[in-house]
């Protein structure tokens, strides 16, 4: 077989738990040979180079530096300086045959429309998903993304009815399950054996865990206000530990709320490595969360998830998972939260193909695809 030159891309934190397991499975492919390119859109050591360690990643070959910024210049940045690491091609001078991205962030889109410029197929995992709510920033990079992309792996029965709909054909569309998933499976054993609990005085399923990152959620002072207050009466009930993402944390301060992280019993932290973030997950009694990723883990470790979000781009998770929509609304927050709280909160199922080979049927179609 012709030996296929693989240009993977990441950029943010939910990218890695996604490619690494890819990377692993690509080794069983010797006529594949991966090159790594971080955008550098996270650049923080808790939201980046954590995840490389415990998630047992390569260093990446390449690191484009982006850094921070509004969303045009951080995707030219990335359009740009990507654009001249693919025309220069891999370590060996062969051209690169694919671009492979994950996700949905500003990366996943700039490295797409850099590749698809240059003539370069592109594969993108988690291909189809759509909230239909084009504020979203994610929206619009799920949009172009797939609009370009020549081969999409999809998670969820959802994301193939969407790319249908959008006239895709349907050789270019596979139903794989969920990589993220893969990392969970794999990791889930070594995190549940962590002292994290203990480190911060919790007990198994005696805790929740929150987090909120969403401009949505973080970006309008009364929004995020009356989300604190929520979460504030909450653990008056049960303990709440809460990883503050750097976005949040900065909101937080800047509309004068920093005051009500220290009311109730809140432990607030910095954002977590992996496998501590796993620890917590997997052994609390509910989860709140507007975060894509953590919607699909909860519903895979069948923990209560009130997603505050009005709508989701992966209905798998309140259809058949863990999860429901409360939006930013503390009264529907309030009344899911004290089902959870009785036990009377339904419960889910895992959805199929989450089961840990995801990456091992993406590797399969990728190699043996015209690469
Ligand atoms: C990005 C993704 C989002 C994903 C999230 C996970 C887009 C549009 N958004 O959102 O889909 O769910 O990552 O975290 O791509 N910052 C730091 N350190 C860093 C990186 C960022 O402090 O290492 C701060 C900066 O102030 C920056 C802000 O966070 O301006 C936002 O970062 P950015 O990468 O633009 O978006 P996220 O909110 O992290």
């Amino acid at each position: 077989m012709n030996t296929c030159h693989l240009a993977c891309v990441v950029g943010a934190r939910p990218n890695f738990m996604k490619m690494a397991p890819l990377l692993r499975a690509f080794q069983r492919y010797p006529h594949v040979k991966t090159t790594l390119i971080h955008t550098g859109q996270h650049y923080d050591h808790n939201l980046s180079d954590v995840f490389f360690q415990e998630l047992g990643m390569q260093r990446p070959d390449v690191n484009l530096e982006v850094g921070s910024g509004k969303h045009g210049s951080q995707t030219a940045q990335v359009l740009e300086r990507l654009e001249a690491i693919l025309e220069q091609g891999a370590s060996d001078g062969a051209k690169f045959d694919r671009v492979l991205v994950v996700g949905d962030v500003n990366s996943t889109m700039a490295a797409t429309l850099a590749a698809a410029k240059l003539g370069i197929s592109v594969a993108h995992v988690e291909a189809g998903l759509r909230s239909f709510d084009r504020s979203m920033p994610e929206e619009i990079n799920r949009l172009v993304t797939d609009s370009v992309a020549d081969l999409l792996l999809v998670s969820e029965p959802a994301g193939i009815d969407n790319l249908q709909r959008e006239g895709h054909s349907e050789g270019s569309m596979h139903l794989v399950g969920n990589v993220m998933i893969d990392t969970l499976v794999r990791l889930l054993p070594q995190a549940r054996s962590r002292d994290t609990l203990r480190r911060y005085g919790l007990r198994p399923g005696q805790y929740g865990v929150v987090t909120l990152h969403r401009p949505a959620n973080v970006d309008t002072p009364r929004t995020l206000s009356a989300l604190l207050d929520v979460l504030v009466e909450t653990s008056r009930a049960l303990p709440l530990v809460f990883p503050i993402h750097p976005r949040t944390r900065r909101r937080i301060e800047d509309f004068g709320l920093a005051g009500k992280l220290d009311e109730g019993r809140l432990l607030v932290l910095l954002p977590l490595g992996y496998l501590d973030f796993l620890s917590l997950t997997s052994q609390a009694a509910l989860i709140v969360t507007d975060s894509g990723g953590l919607q699909e883990e909860s519903t895979a470790l069948g923990i209560p998830c009130l997603t505050a979000r009005p709508n989701t781009e992966r209905p798998i998770t309140v259809e058949e998972g863990t999860s429901t929509l409360v939006d930013s609304d503390p009264r529907q927050l309030r009344t899911h939260l004290h089902a959870v709280l009785a036990g009377t909160y339904k419960r889910g199922r895992c959805p199929a193909l989450w089961d840990g080979h995801a990456a091992e049927r993406i590797a399969r179609i990728v190699a043996t695809s015209n690469c």
